[in-house]
């Protein structure tokens, strides 16, 4: 089984492309949590998958939140094949280490990141790639997925990372504080002229966090965000900003490469 948690869509094409490869079943984190669905079983021989992006140098916070309510039937350790895989625009930090102490009693055996285009636009000097880096990263990452699908058929033990430099500062400093006061939908707001109440802000929203309001069908934030991003990105009109930082600042979300 593959756990997977995504907001602009990296992170699901790399869960779906391992699931095809390794015939897999897919199970969506935030579905999960929202449905309170925290007992699963495994099959006899089945691994323990975990697909998401990094979140300021770490596992998105709504990640660690399932993991600690989650309940895994079947594990047998020493036996059980326990992997992450991380996308990222850059580098990890030290996820693999604040995972594989969520897990707990669960051994995470092994661990890799996937460089793929970056989505976080929300802080000064962040902004989704030029067209070229994107383009490159999306080439570059169906080989890559191979690569590890190939790795996790073997049940191979290993950390294939991209650490980055200053990892200790960026996971064990920097991550709290965003995580503390950066990962807020109350500077979400939605332009009222640009707006036309698609709908596909709530639609892609992991969380259910998004509703329009009856008022004038702008959308509202509820304050259970993921700081996934999915709905700034997926706006089909620009009209989402967060404060004023991301008035010129790039979108992106995965779209599968035409044939
Ligand atoms: C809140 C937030 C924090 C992020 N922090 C990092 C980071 O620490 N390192 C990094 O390389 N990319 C970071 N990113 C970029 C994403 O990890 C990357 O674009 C990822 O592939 C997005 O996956 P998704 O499309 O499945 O949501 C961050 C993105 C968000 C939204």
């Amino acid at each position: 089984m593959i756990y997977w948690f995504s907001g602009t869509g990296n992170s699901l094409w790399a869960a779906k492309e391992l699931a095809n490869r390794l015939g897999d079943r897919l199970i969506d984190i935030a579905d999960a949590l929202s449905q309170g669905n925290f007992r699963h079983t495994l099959t006899e021989g089945e691994s323990i998958g975990w697909v998401f992006p990094t979140y300021s140098w770490g596992p998105p916070p709504v990640v660690l939140d399932f993991v600690k309510r989650w309940h895994i039937n079947g594990y047998a350790k020493g036996t059980t094949y326990c992997y992450m895989v991380t996308t990222c625009g850059d580098d990890v930090g030290l996820a693999v280490d604040i995972f594989s102490k969520a897990l707990g009693y669960i051994d995470l055996v092994a661990a890799f990141s996937v460089q793929m285009p970056n989505n976080y636009i929300l802080l000064p000097g962040f902004d989704t790639d030029p067209a070229t880096l994107e383009h490159d990263k999306l080439q570059k990452a169906t080989p890559r997925i191979a690569e590890i699908a190939g790795m996790l058929a073997d049940k191979r033990a290993v950390t294939d990372v991209v650490t980055g430099r200053y990892k200790w500062l960026k996971s064990r400093v920097i991550r709290p504080l965003f995580v503390r006061f950066m990962m807020s939908d109350k500077h979400f707001t939605a332009d009222a002229s640009l707006c036309n109440s698609c709908g596909a802000c709530v639609a892609q929203c992991p969380m259910h966090n998004i509703t329009l309001a009856t008022a004038d069908g702008t959308p509202r934030w509820h304050g259970n965000c993921a700081m996934c991003l999915g709905c700034i990105h997926r706006c089909p009109r620009r009209a989402i900003q967060y404060g004023k930082i991301t008035r010129h600042k790039g979108r992106y979300h995965f779209t599968p490469a035409k044939k």
